[in-house]
């Protein structure tokens, strides 16, 4: 079955939904099983005729399906291997390639386990939460995600690791819009939960997790196109030489620019400090983090500077510091800092002031809906009340930390350190 699977996805290119299909058709338990998955979302999904006329026999199946997994079962059970970014960094490229092949060796045993991991998390959401249908979307996603991984054969030589490859883009770019899924659905479902914590818990690990999961895939395939950042600084995701004012500089940019669109008007950003700074490290994580603070700073300096014009605006500040240790980003503004009453409330998934502004100077008061352009890596995720938990969340899991001190009636300083990865410290394991 192995080989037949790899023999027909060669011949189709591509992976994705796919390769689900070749594993279906090389193996009746398999079909059986996928084609429950594949049902089950369907009948959950759809309360139409489809799910009123299914025979009985049917929904029972589809409803097993989400648990009686075996595989998942046998692989949720096994703990995962997590690599510190020095280990990956420095592992030691072979001129054969050898790297490559040893590299999808690893993520072939290890990804099927964190999936697993994650299909457990799924199971032991409370049942009104599990059964939201955008929540089963997600938890076919990793279902299925989980057997295309599972399935796929040794990887021996680079034939079977260009389809291993293959899998993995089809894989991102199916699940790209997991984090904007988990929130709106989290949030259909909200007025159901009365335990904060359990939404904190489940959210925190899975959009970590799934950080994790993503930059290991990337770091793979960026390993066959190691010049691609144009200068030949690139180790698979981690850039060896990355200078960290190019990229506030660039997000600064975005900001400000969404900000005029929608505005009409936007604050300066300054930066100052360690600019010259430049050590390895993964941008992705800060591809993320970076806009979502600058957003932040940004709407909270423009929204209490209503009448003022742009050049009165007062600037948003950021501030790079750097040692052997770690690195400190602190982003100021002068947005009148944060409510006492809001305060504790910043740091909830789903917490957000973006929809309460009455004012029509704001057009609604929505600058949760100022920057709903998705990008490629902040997504359309604004005003869900996502940007501080879910920065905190990956700074913390990148072994750093995202605090803040607030000035009502002048304005916020937010911190960011992230530890170095060139392995001389401690660092995290991905
Ligand atoms: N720099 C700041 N100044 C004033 N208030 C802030 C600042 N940063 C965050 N807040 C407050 O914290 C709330 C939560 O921020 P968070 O970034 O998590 O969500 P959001 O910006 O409302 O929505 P999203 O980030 O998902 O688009 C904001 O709605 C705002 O009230
Ligand atoms: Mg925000």
């Amino acid at each position: 079955m192995a080989t037949n699977l790899f023999e027909k996805s060669k011949l189709m290119g591509s992976f994705g939904v796919r390769i689900l299909g070749q594993a279906v058709y090389g193996n009746p338990s398999v079909l059986e099983r996928s084609n429950s998955i594949y049902k089950s979302g369907r009948t959950f999904l759809h309360h139409g005729p489809e799910t009123n006329t299914a025979p009985r026999l049917n929904r029972t199946r589809s409803v097993q399906s989400f648990y009686n997994q075996s595989a998942i079962d046998i692989a949720a059970a096994k703990p995962s291997v997590r690599l510190t970014p020095a280990t990956i960094l420095y592992s030691g490229k072979s001129p054969d390639g050898s790297h490559i092949l040893r590299s999808a060796q690893y993520l072939h045993k290890e990804l099927p386990v964190r999936i697993a991991h994650r299909v457990a998390g799924f199971r032991s959401l409370p049942f009104i939460v599990g059964c939201n249908p955008i929540i089963l979307a997600v938890h076919e996603l990793y279902i299925r995600a989980f057997y295309m991984l599972n399935e796929y054969p040794q990887i021996v030589d680079f034939e079977t690791e260009k389809g291993y490859c293959q899998l993995l883009q089809g894989l991102l770019d199916d699940h790209k819009d997991v984090v904007t899924q988990l929130a709106s659905g989290f949030r259909e479902c909200r007025k159901h939960i009365k335990n904060e914590e359990l939404v904190r818990n489940f959210l925190d690990r899975t959009l970590t997790s799934r950080l994790g999961l993503r930059m290991l895939a990337e770091h793979h395939l960026g390993l066959h196109n190691e010049n691609c950042g144009g200068n030949g600084n690139y180790v698979g995701v981690i850039n060896v030489s990355m200078k960290l004012k190019d990229i506030i500089d660039k997000w600064a940019d975005f900001v400000r620019q969404t900000a005029l669109h929608k505005y009409g008007k936007s604050p300066a950003i300054k930066l100052n400090g360690h600019i010259n700074a430049v050590f390895p490290y993964i941008q992705a994580p800060l591809d993320y983090i970076i806009p979502e603070l600058l957003k932040n700073s940004v709407r909270a300096t423009v929204e209490s500077h209503l009448d003022a014009s742009e050049e009165s605006l007062p600037p948003v500040t950021i501030t790079i510091a750097n040692n052997d240790v770690d690195f400190i980003i602190r982003i100021s503004d002068r947005g009148c800092g944060i409510p006492h009453q809001v305060l504790p409330h910043i740091m909830e998934y789903h917490f957000t002031t973006a929809n309460l502004s009455t004012d029509p100077r704001l057009d609604g008061g929505l600058f949760g809906n100022i920057m709903s352009e998705p990008t490629e890596t902040s997504g359309p995720m604004h005003g869900f009340g996502f940007g501080l938990p879910t920065s905190r969340a990956y700074a913390e899991y990148l072994g750093g930390s995202l605090t803040l001190e607030t000035m009502q009636g002048i304005g916020t300083d937010i911190y960011l350190r992230l530890r170095h990865i060139d392995g001389k410290f401690e660092s995290f394991r991905i």
